[in-house]
């Protein structure tokens, strides 16, 4: 199979001959090494995004990401259900936050235990964790939930920059 990358990187019309020859010491260098990870998405239902900022990480966010991937696969659910570990996502006061898409729902303080129970409650059988929830979609847009710290205005924040330069 690498033989036939070698072959293609040398025969593709878009590299410079020299570069297409060091891309295929690489890429043949990746293969043999750590694999790169290209998930098959196709019967992707969910995707969550677990944060992973130093706030969320503070409050145990390893922990909730490992009980989250954890749940998912003793609940047979890793075909339907993709998690990404993110950076701060801007709400550090709702720490640890998680996020499910398609649905548009942010969760806060989500522990271990919260955490198997968002499985199995939001992810298994779409029943929102309401207790945890800090925006969710309506109509209208997104929707603040269980009195939650609203947070800066992005325009006043902006505002602010400006005023600096
Ligand atoms: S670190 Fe998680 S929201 Fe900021």
């Amino acid at each position: 199979m690498w033989h036939k990358a070698i072959v293609h990187l040398h025969t593709n019309p878009y590299l410079p001959e020299d570069r297409g020859f060091f891309v295929g010491i690489i890429f043949i260098l990746k293969m043999g090494g750590a694999r790169m990870t290209t998930w098959n998405l196709q019967d992707m239902q969910k995707h969550v995004l677990i944060c992973n900022g130093s706030s969320c990480m503070r409050k145990g966010g390893e922990e909730v990401t490992q009980a989250i991937r954890k749940e998912i696969t003793t609940r047979e659910l890793d075909r339907y259900i993709h998690t990404s570990r993110t950076r701060c996502n801007g709400r550090c006061k709702d720490a640890c936050v998680v996020i499910v898409y398609p649905d548009a729902v942010w969760y806060e303080g989500i522990d271990v235990d919260s955490a198997k129970e968002l499985v199995h409650s939001h992810l298994e059988n779409n029943q929102i964790l309401k207790s945890k929830v800090i925006y969710e979609r309506t109509q209208t847009g997104m929707s603040l939930k269980n009195n939650r710290v609203k947070g800066i205005e992005k325009e006043k924040q902006e505002a602010k920059k400006e005023e600096v330069l």
